[in-house]
């Protein structure tokens, strides 16, 4: 199976020309739940979606009180991405089962493959909205939450064909665990020069929405000394935000989305809007540190005389990966180096409610989250041949 190939297909499904860009329950993400169903099928896996959107691939086991093994990845993209962040991870899981049938091997428990239908959180800043479902985690209020042209996360999982009534459906109480194969996104296999390596732990995440509030007016009129100029206070916010990743050890803190309104060359900025993203492997400092920079963001209101309002998105804590499952992939992958991830992943929501596990595979440079990113087809097949061993000795008595 040309898995390397399969992500490339998948990248051509965008809302945007000559860019990847699959937001949640977007007609791009109908278009990846077709083809990818359509593979599933080929693999001779029974397909259906959940109420989040979901698609899940079947595969039964010989032993119906054997449980589900879940596999998968997210199929929804950042904007401009790069063709392999959570499709790798869909598509192995698919050759996996096909695999597992062209050998003619039935494991006791069912194989259930999973395209998440958003673990990014592009369209509506919360991030892992299938998975927490899956998890019987979904917060009921993440349904108000409205997107940039003012859709409500509700109405449009109801138009993607989802059911926010029944989403406590989507949940997995069968499942006996997850594991997860996912482009490394960071240098340290191809450092070691090696394909793939096991996941130890994930880092906790913190995202919110920053909105300051000013006063707009005409840029030829309005003397300096007069204005509230939204645009500079997020300014301020954007660089203490940059200092404090830079001063606190292992923290990282990212503002990635800015706008301001009206958004016309000529008139002073009255709004200006920052997403923070922080992140830290101990999640006390992590906590610290949105604290402090809530401050800030308070201080600089105060003394801009702007309004300030910050609006939490998630608070996802680090977590351990599975012992068991941890030491499965290891022994199927001798060798292969143990790593943490910066990132975060579907695991990190379904890791509440079932034992969960991670394979990385290196990527070119690291990069990630942009076009640039590139998988090794040997290296894709490397972790295919690692999932199906983990797999097995699943199933071994
Ligand atoms: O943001 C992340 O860490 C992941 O790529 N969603
Ligand atoms: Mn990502
Ligand atoms: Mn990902």
């Amino acid at each position: 199976m040309d898995l390397v190939g399969r992500c490339r297909e998948l990248a051509a499904l965008s809302e945007e020309a000559g860019a990847l860009t699959r937001p949640f329950a977007s007609p791009a993400m109908a278009a990846a739940n077709a083809l990818v169903a359509e593979w599933m099928e080929h693999a001779g896996m029974e397909t259906r979606s959940d109420a989040a959107g979901n698609l899940i691939g079947h595969l039964p086991g010989s032993d119906l009180g054997a449980g589900v093994l879940l596999l998968g990845s997210h199929l929804d993209t950042v904007r401009d991405a790069g063709a392999f962040d959570g499709a790798l991870g869909v598509v192995v899981a698919i050759a996996c089962a096909e695999r597992l049938r062209a050998e003619e091997i039935t494991l006791p428990f069912a194989l259930d493959v999973y395209g998440f239908a958003d673990e990014e959180g592009l369209r509506y800043g919360a991030a892992y909205l299938g998975s927490r479902a899956v998890a019987g985690a979904f917060d009921p209020g993440l349904f108000a939450l409205a997107d940039a042209d003012g859709i409500h996360l509700r109405d449009a999982l109801t138009a993607f064909g989802g059911d926010p009534v029944a989403i406590a459906s989507a949940a997995r109480p069968d499942a006996i665990g997850y594991l997860e194969v996912h482009m490394e996104q960071g240098p340290v296999l191809e450092r070691a020069g090696v394909p793939v390596g096991v996941v130890t732990a994930i880092a906790g995440q913190t995202r919110a929405e920053v909105t300051f509030t000013g006063e707009a007016g005409h840029a030829g009129t309005v003397p300096m000394a007069a204005r509230r100029d939204a645009a500079c206070a997020l300014a301020e916010f954007v660089l203490a935000v940059e200092a404090e990743g830079r001063r606190e050890p292992g923290l990282v803190a990212t503002v990635g989305r800015l706008s301001a309104l009206p958004g016309a060359p000529n008139a002073v900025p009255g709004e200006a809007r920052g997403s923070l993203d922080a992140r830290h492997p101990d999640d006390a400092v992590r906590a610290a540190a949105a604290a402090a920079l809530l401050d800030r963001a308070t201080a600089i209101g105060v003394r801009r005389q702007v309004g300030v309002r910050w609006e939490p998105r998630m608070d996802a804590p680090g977590v351990a990966m599975d012992p068991r499952l941890t030491a499965v992939l290891a022994g199927a992958a001798p060798g292969a180096p143990h790593l943490p991830s910066g990132a975060g992943h579907d695991a990190v929501a379904l890791a509440g409610a079932m034992p969960v596990g991670m394979l990385f595979v290196r990527c070119a440079g690291g990069v990630s989250h942009t076009p640039a990113e590139a998988v090794d087809a040997a290296d894709a097949d490397a972790s295919l041949d690692v999932l199906f061993r983990a797999v097995c000795a699943l199933a071994a008595p």
